[in-house]
């Protein structure tokens, strides 16, 4: 059934190909990788450039315009893209100057030996809560691409890229619609200026986050791109889904088609899976990574290009996330652990970012994943060993004034007031708060504070309050512990500062990412 659907859309092929030629033809796949830089422990900039070529990987994307990196990547093979720090787009917009400003400082004295080709302005705007950056986002672009016209940079190609959450409507691919608060205002001008420049709709795209948002009618092969997996086909359109991945970015296709600019050319500006999280986040493991990553680049690099059901052999060039392990992103584990090397350098497993190397050729096997499953048992939020004291104290005070009466025992009297110590306070605290703020967005982090731990700190009489991970998670049931936290609440802890999200690499979903059911 599904065959024909498939065998239909070849026939349909030499149109396609006439409409897509000439735009891709002057872009290869080159999957590269995107080097964030949010650690106290990574490698010297000329060290990461050796590392990065080890890799083999054809671009690479940083989160600024560092010197020190731009310097580094001078006379190597490797294409960049450069960002325009969110913090300056408002002041930018109406300022000619500054943009001629920015350019003459972070693109003149590289440019060309560097071979920067994308100054992305921002990252993920639209997925912040200051909207009066979302309406100067174009107007900043524009400014950018004016002043890189006036040094005749014709190569270095301007954007922005975006988290999926710029979606309304995603499933069926065929419904993708644009968020209709930020359609008309943001968006069309976004996609005219693509179209006029020539440039790119860059998206950060996880199917990881889309895949935790509800595992159990999601297929875990399905989001790891594995080429057996279940398929799903959109009842609209009949084109036939085997991955995820091209679901997600079908719902994108429509929703630009939809808006007027079917032809925009996508770049994936980050996708990626987490090796590691805390004990209660399911799939975040080294065996999903390195298959989501290799299935990816397999799937980029293919040649003749695959592309997605609805536009086939469209390349799509992109950028891995990450290349380390970061230590000083917050929120939850799995936000340090995208990389794919350790900060000292070491692979965390075998990648290669060309594609070039079969699946035959990696030698080691890779550790049987043990959290596929959601997490069942007691966890409790301990404060961690050899932290700063001052810090540790003011997380203490934070906690117990977030709950109602979450620290009542250890006031003096109560019956984990003794051992009368930081550590033990803070440890009580942490896990009343998370006991009684998981399921809202808390997270057992602090700042690099806490830990989790399964083993009971429960001594005497003192009890110390668990998360029971024992429930069976079940869709239709919102308020469940096992269902992970929305971004709104995420907000409301930001505001108070202690835990603040990073402007830097995944976000999390919205709800907003593609449902499916799949029927197998
Ligand atoms: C525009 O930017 C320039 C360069 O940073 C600055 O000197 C100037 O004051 C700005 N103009 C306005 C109107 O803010
Ligand atoms: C921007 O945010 C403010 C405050 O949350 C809100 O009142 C306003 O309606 C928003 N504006 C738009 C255009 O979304
Ligand atoms: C698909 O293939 C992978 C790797 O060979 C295997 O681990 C997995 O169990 C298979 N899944 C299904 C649904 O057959
Ligand atoms: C690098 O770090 C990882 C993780 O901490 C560790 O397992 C590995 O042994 C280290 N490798 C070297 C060469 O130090
Ligand atoms: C410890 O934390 C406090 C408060 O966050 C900070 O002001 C201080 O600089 C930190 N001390 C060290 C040694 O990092
Ligand atoms: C605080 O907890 C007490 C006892 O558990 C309960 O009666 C009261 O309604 C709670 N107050 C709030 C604001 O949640």
């Amino acid at each position: 059934m599904d065959h024909t659907q498939r065998m239909g859309l070849i026939c349909f092929m030499p149109i396609f190909f006439l409409l897509f030629s000439t735009s891709s033809a002057a872009i290869a796949a080159k999957p590269g990788v995107n080097y964030g830089q949010l650690g106290n422990n990574l490698p010297h900039p000329s060290k990461s450039v050796e590392l990065i070529k080890s890799l083999k990987a054809g671009r690479v994307k940083i989160y600024d315009a560092n010197p020190k990196i731009l310097q580094a990547l001078a006379n190597t093979n490797i294409q960049i893209s450069i960002m325009v720090p969110n913090e300056i787009i408002t002041a930018m917009a109406p300022n000619q100057s500054l943009a001629d400003e920015w350019v003459k400082t972070n693109v003149v004295p590289f440019y060309p030996k560097t071979m920067i080709r994308y100054v992305l302005v921002g990252n993920e705007i639209l997925s912040q809560p200051d909207n009066v950056t979302w309406f100067n986002l174009v107007p900043a672009m524009r400014r950018i691409r004016k002043a890189l016209v006036s040094h005749k940079f014709k190569k270095i190609k301007v954007g922005t890229p975006l988290a999926i959450d710029c979606l309304e409507a995603s499933f069926p691919p065929s419904s993708g619609k644009f968020r209709s608060s930020v359609s008309e205002s943001v968006l069309k001008p976004l996609l005219q200026f693509i179209h006029r420049t020539k440039s790119f709709f860059f998206i950060d795209v996880y199917t990881y986050f889309a895949w935790i948002s509800d595992p159990v009618n999601i297929k875990l092969d399905y989001a790891l791109l594995q080429p057996n997996a279940s398929t799903y086909t959109d009842p609209v359109t009949g084109l036939l889904y085997t991955n995820m991945l091209e679901q997600m970015l079908d719902a994108l296709y429509f929703a630009m088609k939809d808006a007027g600019y079917p032809d925009t050319r996508l770049f994936i500006a980050e996708t990626g899976w987490p090796n590691g999280g805390d004990l209660d986040q399911i799939g975040a493991n080294i065996y999903n990574a390195a298959t989501y990553n290799r299935n990816a680049i397999k799937l980029f690099a293919d040649k003749p290009a695959r592309g997605t059901p609805f536009k086939p052999f469209v390349v799509l060039p992109s950028f891995i996330f990450a290349l380390y392990n970061e230590n000083q992103k917050t929120g939850l584990g799995t936000e340090r652990h995208f990389g794919l090397l350790y900060p000292n350098g070491t692979n965390i497993y075998e990648i290669d970012l060309s594609g070039k190397t079969p699946e035959s050729e990696f030698k080691k096997a890779l550790p049987v994943p043990t959290n596929n499953e959601p997490y069942k048992g007691k966890l409790w939020c301990m404060a961690a060993r050899g932290v700063n004291k001052t810090a540790l104290a003011g997380a203490l005070s934070f906690a117990c004034g977030q709950g109602n009466g979450t620290c009542n025992p250890i006031q003096r009297g109560g019956k984990c007031f003794k051992p009368d110590s930081l550590y033990w306070h803070a440890s009580y605290a942490f896990s009343s708060y998370w006991a009684q703020f998981r399921k809202s967005g808390g997270s057992c982090y602090f700042n690099g504070l806490a830990t989790q731990t399964a083993n009971n700190p429960s001594f005497g009489s003192c009890k110390f309050p668990s998360k029971d991970f024992g429930a069976v998670c079940k869709t239709s049931d919102s308020d469940s512990d096992c269902r992970p936290r929305t971004r709104s609440v995420v907000r409301a802890f930001d505001s108070v500062g202690l835990m603040s999200d990073s402007v830097r690499g995944p976000r999390f979903c919205l709800g907003l990412g593609p449902r499916i059911k799949i029927a197998d």
